[in-house]
């Protein structure tokens, strides 16, 4: 089905100036980018985002990762859209990503991973919501 998922490039992969080599891996495997903006999180925003781990022991990292300088986030449209981008990214941890994959080109560790993608329809739904009106995202 044409499914549309939320994608965020990372504090460390934008300050290593790769946003278009991921955005590249999205449209040669046909993701569509229909909405996106680049953004400086604010604790609450990464909070909010991130809530269904907090109380888990990496969580304060995280947060603290995601704040440490501005993130691309983008709606990304295709069939199968959430399943593919999770098969571009690879592992959560760089070190068992498969070759090929976005973590293994572009991360160095769990924490600064390169880029983060929704892991279900219902978490895309609440993660597109979270940072885009509907009228922003530019799909169908
Ligand atoms: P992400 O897909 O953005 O979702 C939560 C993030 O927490 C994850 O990518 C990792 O960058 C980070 N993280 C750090 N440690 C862990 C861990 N042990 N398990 C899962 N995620 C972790």
């Amino acid at each position: 089905a044409l499914e549309q998922t939320l994608s965020i490039v990372k504090p460390d992969a934008v300050g290593k100036n790769v946003i278009g080599k991921i955005y590249s891996r999205f449209e040669t495997n046909g993701l569509k980018v229909v909405a996106a903006k680049m953004k400086l999180l604010s604790r609450a925003d990464a909070e909010g985002f991130y809530a269904e781990h907090k109380g888990r022991p990496f969580f304060d990292a995280l947060v603290e990762f995601m704040t440490s300088g501005p993130v691309m986030v983008q709606v990304l449209e295709g069939e199968g859209a959430i399943a593919k981008n999770r098969e571009l990214m690879g592992a959560t941890n760089p070190k068992e990503a498969a070759e090929g994959t976005i973590r293994r080109d572009f991360a160095e560790s769990i924490d600064a991973n390169a880029v983060h993608g929704s892991d279900s329809p219902e978490s895309a739904a609440r993660e597109i919501a979270y940072f885009f009106a509907a009228s922003e995202v530019y799909g169908g």
